[in-house]
């Protein structure tokens, strides 16, 4: 990449600056390291990674299957397998290069307290930003989720706003009824950004043995297949983040340069890429040169004058039947 293109794709997030808009997401790269083992990848070519959901003790993980490939996408219910926040901050993240890219831990928890000790673990570390996964299930309020309610995942938001001052990203579900009204509450409860949105609930069935193919019975849905339902979460979550100026790192699906646009017209500021990676862990090299390429083409000079450039069509809301 010249430097017309570095300056071109080099993006502000939460004060962080980015090399590119591309977000390497939670769950598909390991702890940073993994891609980097790749032959012609580099950690330079995207603006951050987010690490594996940690919590606070070693989790081995569930029962396999953990994932299983459905048409246009895969499921998965890996059960937040990771070494623990200890071993990550002491062992992991100093065999990281922190001057190729920006590195985001991902908090998981099974309460408001463990998110807490979490954060607080990372917060005395050279981690560049938290994102909080928010899909976690609440032990003790019935194993419901804590994105899938506004108030509950306020609660954890505001929790770890109190430990931390690193940015913080709060990741949105879009598992539940009213995705801006939960974007609101984060919003008071002090979030910085959000992740939008997460992967969606969904299962696959052996026929002939009448079980679950997944271990865990459920896993999230992500990849292509979720790319227009996580499209439409991220100009819902834009439309209440707008006027505070609160940003949005829209993934879901992204595969190429064009659903990477589409995703920023709709009002990401970054975007993730997840899933794809498992298909061509080069990716990002393709998507960077193409939102290169369409920022030369409608003379734009850098990546946020796109950011929720969408004009609707001036219709009445009517049924969509
Ligand atoms: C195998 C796998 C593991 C994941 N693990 C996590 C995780 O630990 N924490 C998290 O917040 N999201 C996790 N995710 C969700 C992704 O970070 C991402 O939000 C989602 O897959 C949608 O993006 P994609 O369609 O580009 O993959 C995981 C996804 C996959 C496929």
């Amino acid at each position: 990449m010249n430097q017309e293109a570095k300056e071109m794709l080099a993006t502000e997030f939460c004060g962080m600056k980015f090399n590119t808009p591309l977000v390497l997401l939670s769950g598909c790269v390991g702890f940073g390291e993994e891609y980097t083992r790749v032959k012609g990848f580099s950690n330079r070519d995207v603006g951050a990674v987010c690490l594996k959901g940690t919590t606070l003790t070693p989790r081995l993980g569930n029962m396999p299957h953990r994932v299983y490939e459905t048409p246009m996408g895969m499921l998965n219910a890996i059960g937040l397998q990771n070494p623990g926040v200890r071993y990550v901050v002491d062992s992991i993240l100093p065999t990281l290069d922190f001057e190729e890219t920006r590195f985001i831990a991902n908090l998981s928890g099974s309460t408001v307290e463990e998110y807490v000790e979490v954060a607080r673990i990372f917060d005395d570390s050279p981690i560049d930003a938290m994102e909080i996964n928010i899909s976690c299930p609440n032990v003790k309020e019935g194993g419901v989720a804590f994105g899938n309610n506004p108030e509950m995942s306020a609660r954890v938001v505001d929790a770890v706003r109190k430990v931390t001052q690193k940015p913080l990203i709060t990741k949105l579900s879009p598992n539940q009824t009213n995705i801006q009204e939960n974007a609101r509450r984060c919003i008071e409860a002090g979030t910085d950004a959000f992740a939008v949105i997460n992967t969606l609930m969904g299962m696959a069935i052996d026929i002939e043995s009448r079980t679950p193919i997944l271990g865990n019975n459920q896993g999230g849905l992500s990849g292509p297949a979720i790319k227009p339902i996580a499209l439409l979460k991220v100009h819902q979550v834009y439309q209440v983040c707008r006027d505070h100026g609160i940003p949005i790192i829209g993934q879901g699906g992204i595969t190429t340069a064009e659903d990477a646009i589409e995703f920023i017209i709709a009002g990401a500021s970054a975007v993730g890429v997840g899933t794809a990676l498992f298909y061509d862990p080069h990716v990002c090299k393709s998507i960077n040169a193409g939102i290169l390429a369409y920022l030369q083409r409608h003379q734009l000079t850098e990546v946020s004058q796109l950011v929720g450039t969408l004009t609707l069509n001036q219709n009445k809301p009517a049924c969509t039947c």
